[in-house]
């Protein structure tokens, strides 16, 4: 019969003979190393000791007891073989310690809907209203041209200048040197939230849930601002609660979501007077801008303001979503704190699609693409409100916000939302419960937002229709 050849084994001792032992630990480490796989043939005991120069029965001794460890089997007339993977948790091997215990996820939702289902509730805009195809252009052209192998944490400087000007021309007073450019407002709203010293801050209840979820993981305070879409503010309320003394009011003063609500021009001085009477700076997220018909634009809290009013605007929603390019607008003070935050997160962000960017807007294609975005926005939120008026059954109302992606429907108290919303997913109808969106109170609204961004005319109506339905069915 012939044997299987063995394996060349190196027995680490130093400059002294090697010992029993000293065999027994180097077959050890190479079983755990990996370089003596299961099945290896031990070089047999005549062989070894020769090659040692051990005295007669160290080689058997040490073979002897790795067999004991279960490390390896003497097979008769056949030699002696390391054993299967499993017995090597039978070595003295030390593991690292268990990676610790997770915080629970907070909200994690699908990006992405399974096909057939129809979002009734995102916050996205329908592809087809989309540029795709002159993003795909500048894209070309920008690596065409050289691509910067530098990155600076700010963001791409033509960018930079390219929103400011921008900006300028709605009447802000920024430059390119207090922009700070980012994956997106939800990395806006994470550097600032990071650089605040004292951890409390101050959110509209209902909110953009992640924004608060945002905000609780990282360990801030939060202090809600009860929020009620169909009666305005009530700044007596927001005095009380701005009284608390928070470092910072998150504030989405235009087309709010989830609410669709915008500010009065009342309210926006209003916020302004009791933010500078309590010192509590602002962060306003302008998310819903750019989406408004005739290219007009709604007062907000930075124009009014000033420069100290944190801003934060992003190309997410209204450009391509998968581009992921925001920015937030500071004064000049607090940009070295934010973009050594970004640093800290994510060193730089892709220049490539920052460039992308910036070349779609020194074409001017973004104007244009604005123009015919409302154009078709404006389209399907008449409709969608001709379509709720139609189709809702008494009891059910909304709100009107005249732009932005969503509006806020508000049905009766006695519909129970997350059966409604079951109700509707065996329908092939998402929509997207608002619990999470609360702040320190029991949620006052039961409903949810309707995208008529998302969804063509008659998406809505089929979708409509299902949720007439189901809530007929439910007031039973
Ligand atoms: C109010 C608001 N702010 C910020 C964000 C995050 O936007 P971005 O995709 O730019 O990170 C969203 C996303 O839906 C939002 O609704």
């Amino acid at each position: 019969m012939t044997r299987a050849p063995y394996v060349g084994l190196h027995v680490s001792s130093g400059e002294r003979r090697a010992t029993a032992a000293d065999i027994v630990a180097s077959v050890q480490r190479e079983i755990a190393s990996g370089a003596l796989p299961a099945g290896s043939r031990l070089p047999p005991v005549r062989a070894l000791e020769k090659q040692l120069g051990l005295s007669k029965n160290t080689a058997q001794a040490a073979y002897d007891e790795l067999v004991a460890r279960g490390l390896v089997e003497a097979r008769e007339r056949e030699g002696v073989f390391v054993l299967a993977a499993q017995r090597v948790d039978a070595l003295a091997v030390t593991t690292p310690a268990p990676l610790p215990r997770l915080v629970p996820p907070p909200l994690s939702r699908p990006d992405f809907m399974p096909r057939g289902t129809t979002n009734l509730s995102t916050v996205f805009i329908d592809p087809e209203l989309l540029p795709t195809e002159r993003i795909a252009e500048c894209a070309r052209s920008v690596v065409r041209e050289r691509i910067p192998a530098q990155y600076d944490a700010q963001g791409y400087r033509p960018l930079r200048e390219a929103i400011a000007k921008r900006l300028r021309a709605r009447g802000l007073d920024v430059e390119a040197d207090e922009v700070v450019v980012t994956t997106g407002s939800q990395q806006s709203l994470d550097i600032v939230a990071r650089a605040l010293a004292t951890p409390r801050i101050a959110l509209e209840s209902p909110v953009y849930a992640y924004a608060k979820l945002l905000f609780e993981s990282l360990g801030h305070e939060l202090v809600g601002l009860h929020l009620d879409p169909f009666a305005g503010i009530d700044l007596g309320r927001w005095d009380r609660a701005l009284a608390t003394k928070p470092s910072l009011a998150y504030l989405i003063s235009s087309f709010h979501n989830p609410t669709g609500y915008s500010y009065t021009s009342a309210e926006l001085r209003g916020v302004l007077d009791l933010c500078r009477a309590h010192g509590v700076a602002i962060l306003e997220d302008d998310w819903g801008s750019d989406m408004l018909s005739d290219g007009e634009y709604r007062p907000m809290l930075r124009m009014l303001g000033g420069k100290s009013v944190l801003y934060v605007n992003s190309f997410t929603k209204k450009l391509l979503p998968s581009l992921r390019v925001g920015f937030v607008a500071a004064s000049p003070e607090l940009v070295p704190t934010l973009v050594a935050m970004k640093r800290l997160s994510t060193l730089g962000n892709a220049w490539l699609t920052e460039a992308v960017v910036a070349e779609f807007l020194d074409r001017g294609y973004y104007d244009t693409h604005l123009q015919a975005l409302q154009k078709a926005l404006d389209a399907r939120y008449t409709s969608c409100l001709a379509q709720l008026e139609d189709l809702m059954p008494d009891g059910v109302r909304w709100t009107r916000p005249g732009g932005g992606p969503t509006l806020w429907l508000e049905l009766p108290r006695s519909i129970d939302v997350p059966a409604l919303e079951q109700h509707l997913a065996r329908r092939g109808v998402v929509v997207s419960n608002a619990s999470a969106a609360f702040v320190g109170e029991a949620p006052h609204l039961n409903g949810f937002r309707i995208s008529y961004a998302w969804l063509s005319e008659a998406e809505m109506r089929s979708s409509l229709t299902i949720l007439a339905d189901a809530l007929r069915t439910l007031a039973r």
